[in-house]
């Protein structure tokens, strides 16, 4: 039998390109790979990167930078580059980085076997093509290794609305959607595995229009072709765009139980003005009905969202109208980031606000939301969740889990095991996370 040999992936960005570094590493076992937690004994490299801000994309070359001991010690060391950044630069890598032998884009992991024997033939490998087959097809099946609780799973990728801002739609290319007959063999073979909760992943996961048996099925539809897979117990989803909020989805956040009650659902910004320059295609008033009906259908339904201060022409009066959307809504949990300039968007050409103002914009911002979510979570104290657990916490008879509003709780002496779900009772609530018992 040959030689194992060692992968090491590294992984940066949204929960896609965690799903995409598994499927890699599936792939890559074809070829005698095996992964490796570290990259000091690794055969190959890869990071699977992202291009959303300019930091994110310029930590690729620090860390690129840092893997050149690695390469002069072992000469035979495949360094290769997956992801948004890859497909957003190409070849650019490997001028300003020529140990890099692999550069792959999002859409061309199912030729990574074959890039990788062209690199061991001492050859440069690079493919960002947006090919027509299916590279989740092409990828191997996941091995029939047991796995932890909760899995992600992709059911679509690109996106089709250029926000002003953002790079996605040139790096991951336009809206594709995944047959559900595929998807459900993939989620039916995940809970043989282990898995008792699945979220469902796209860029924009609510636009997904799969081919179904007679006819596309709507992300609604899917999730009730999933409710009716046995052990599989719980179902998430995201991104969604407030756009694609169809009734039916809407609908089944009251009624189908396996749909848990927590939704992400980015904004961006508060402002009429802030929300046409960036293409979002919705506005303020639009976006707080849907929230409103949202609750109607689930009132007790978690929200979480993403924020841009500073985006090009924002005011301190719109950015004022950005948290009073934010005092309106009462988010659960958010992500906020000041705008960063991306070559090729149309934001690009635009003059930036003061750093400084946006700067300070961002903090006022984060202290709204760590108060609404400390709130929340405070909120949560005397009541009873349901939390799946999914590792052992840090003391002895200690197990740590998650609710259906994807708060971290801990559970002591109650001899559970990892993938049980169970009734708890809030007792406390912490900086990061919850205390319960189990009733
Ligand atoms: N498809 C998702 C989000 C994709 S990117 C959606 O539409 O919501 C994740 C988040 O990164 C975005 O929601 C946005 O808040 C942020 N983001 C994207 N481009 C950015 C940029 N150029 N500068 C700062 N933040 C950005
Ligand atoms: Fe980017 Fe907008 Fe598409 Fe989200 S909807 S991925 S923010 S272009
Ligand atoms: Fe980043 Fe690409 Fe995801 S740019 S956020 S890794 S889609």
């Amino acid at each position: 039998m040959a030689e194992t040999k060692k992968l090491y992936i590294k992984t940066y960005g949204c929960q896609m390109n965690v799903y995409d570094s598994e499927r890699m590493a599936e792939a890559m076992g074809g070829s005698g790979y095996e992964v490796t937690e570290t990259p000091d004994d690794a055969d190959m490299i890869l990071l699977n990167t992202c291009h959303i801000r300019e930091k994110a994309a310029e930590k690729v070359y620090s860390d690129l930078g840092r893997l050149k001991p690695f390469k002069s010690e072992n000469p035979n060391l495949k360094i290769g580059v997956a992801g948004c950044v890859a497909q957003a630069e190409g070849e650019e890598i490997m001028r300003r980085q020529p140990m890099v032998d692999i550069v792959v884009g999002p859409q061309s992991y199912h030729r990574l076997p074959e890039m990788e024997a062209k690199a061991q033939a001492g050859e440069k490998a690079l493919d960002t093509d947006f090919p027509e087959e299916d590279k989740f097809e092409k990828l191997k099946l996941r091995p029939k290794a047991k796995r932890a609780p909760a899995a992600f799973l992709t059911v679509q990728e690109g996106c089709d609305k250029f926000c002003a801002f953002c790079v996605v739609p040139y790096t991951r290319g336009a809206e594709v959607s995944r047959p559900v007959d595929r998807i459900l063999t993939e989620a039916r073979d995940l809970v043989e595995r282990g898995v008792r909760e699945i979220t469902l992943l796209g860029q924009n996961v609510n636009a997904y229009h799969g081919a179904g048996p007679s006819g596309d099925m709507t992300l609604a539809q899917l999730i009730w072709q999933l409710d009716k897979v046995d052990g599989l117990e719980r179902i998430r989803f995201t991104t969604s765009h407030p756009n694609d909020m169809m009734d039916d989805l809407i609908e089944a956040h009251g009624t189908c139980s396996k749909l848990m009650p927590y939704l992400h659902l980015p904004v961006q910004s508060g402002s009429n003005k802030i929300l046409k320059r960036m293409n979002r295609s919705h506005d303020r008033d639009s976006y707080l009905r849907l929230i409103e009906r949202i609750r109607e259908a689930r009132p007790d339904i978690l929200l979480s969202g993403d924020f841009i201060v500073g985006f090009p022409e924002e005011t301190e009066e719109d950015f004022q109208d950005t948290m009073s959307l934010i005092q309106e809504v009462q988010y659960g949990q958010a992500y906020s980031f000041k705008y960063s300039s991306r070559p090729g968007t149309p934001a690009a050409e635009r003059a930036l606000v003061d750093e400084a103002a946006a700067t300070d914009r961002l903090h006022r911002l984060q202290a709204l939301i760590t108060q609404q979510q400390r709130d929340i979570q405070n909120s949560m104290v005397g009541r009873d969740v349901s939390v799946m657990f999914e590792k052992p916490g840090r003391f002895d008879d200690q197990m740590v889990g998650k609710s259906e509003y994807l708060h971290a709780v801990h559970v002591a002496g109650s001899g559970a095991k990892v993938g049980d779900i169970a009734k708890v009772r809030i007792v406390e609530s912490g900086t990061n996370s919850l205390k319960g018992e189990c009733i």
